[in-house]
């Protein structure tokens, strides 16, 4: 016969505990029987309780034989349950495995929604085709310049009242040069022509596209973060009549035939004489509208003959050379082209918008 304690006979115990450690099915019906067997309300405890009555050597016997029966079960109870764990962990990833090879049935399949180029990136890509197609190579430039290349190299000295022409976002990088947004695409002309110094590639016949910014606030023709796209001729013996002919050549094959451009006298510090470029207003074509205040023109930028004083400022020698330069708006050719009432709608990214083009 085994050993009794109180009214437990602990062998009769253990054997039935054992049979129900090896009958629980889960982790959760384990710790049930864990609790009945071992816990505080179990009968062990409950006998444990009753040792108050017991002499000293008894209770010495007891205790051990009690002690004994706890460590037997413990170690079957957590043998077991690293056995149902390991299960368990089997059928949940069963249960999350995918079926990599399952062909939704058509009916159920949703047309794959594609991106595309924003309207911007088409405009840029179209500008850029028209002037590759007249024979200007493409460049860019980086869009945080030192002062020298934004103002000072384009014949633009510090303090200069002209630098009121751009409201700058200034970097605070400290000492030793000023350091900014590049205010318009310009600057990327001085890069390209000290290359071009540099290696000895004269002439250049480049367009260069990119992201500007100023400290302006938005409305409906004006973004603080624009695009221009800026052109560049240096060679023997160009003339304001090169300058012309690119701008009315370029005018028709990006708007079409029915747009005509014009140039009216303007002033840039980086060249001399220096010209506005305007184009038949597309709203009204030319008949003169609210858009273009009754004009029938449309200003879209900047051009003229380069100053000299640029051309030394990179060491190019000018009474060989000459050339012109023009940068306009590619967001203001977008809105024109595609009539487009208010400019932010470019940049607020609603799909009803950005998807028509
Ligand atoms: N950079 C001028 C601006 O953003 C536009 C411009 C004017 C560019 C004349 C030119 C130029 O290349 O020759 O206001």
């Amino acid at each position: 016969m085994g050993v009794t304690v109180g009214t437990l006979d602990l062998d009769a115990y253990v054997g039935a505990a054992d049979a129900a450690i090896r009958a629980a099915s889960s982790t959760d019906a384990l710790d049930a029987v864990a609790a009945e067997y071992l816990g505080k309300k179990s009968q062990l405890a409950l006998v444990q309780r009753t040792f108050g009555s017991l002499s000293d050597e008894e209770k010495r016997t007891a205790g051990a034989a009690l002690q004994q029966v706890r460590s037997t079960l413990d170690g079957a109870i957590s043998g077991r349950r690293e056995a149902l764990a390991a299960a368990e962990r089997l059928e949940q990833l069963e249960a999350d495995r995918l079926d990599l090879t399952e062909v939704v049935p058509a009916q159920v399949r949703r047309p794959l929604r594609r991106g595309h180029q924003h309207l911007i990136s088409q405009t840029q890509a179209e500008l850029e085709d028209v002037f590759v197609g007249m024979g200007f190579t493409v460049a860019d430039g980086p869009e945080v310049e030192t002062d020298w290349y934004n103002f000072e190299a384009l014949n633009i000295p510090p303090a200069h009242p002209a630098r009121g022409m751009w409201d700058t976002f200034y970097l605070e990088l400290g000492d030793p040069e000023t350091v900014v947004l590049r205010t318009h695409t310009s600057p990327v002309q001085v890069h390209l022509m000290e290359e071009a110094v540099a290696n000895n590639t004269l002439p250049i016949h480049a367009v260069m596209p990119g992201r500007c910014f100023r400290r302006d606030t938005p409305d409906a023709r004006h973004l603080h973060t624009f695009h221009q796209i800026e052109g560049l001729v240096i060679d023997e013996g160009i003339t304001f009549t090169d300058l012309a002919g690119v701008i009315q050549t370029f005018t028709t094959a990006y708007f079409g035939p029915a747009m005509s451009s014009r140039l009216r006298p303007a002033f840039f510090p980086f060249t001399e004489p220096s010209a506005e470029f305007e184009i038949t207003c597309a709203i009204c074509q030319g008949a003169g509208c609210r858009t273009c205040s009754q004009t029938g023109w449309i200003e879209l930028g900047g051009c003229g003959m380069v100053d000299p004083a640029v051309l030394d400022a990179v060491g190019i020698d000018a009474t060989r050379y000459s050339g012109f330069a023009f940068g306009f708006g590619i967001d203001r050719c977008a809105q024109m082209r595609y009539q487009i009432a208010d400019m932010r709608a470019l940049v607020e990214n609603d799909l009803r918008f950005v998807e028509q083009f």
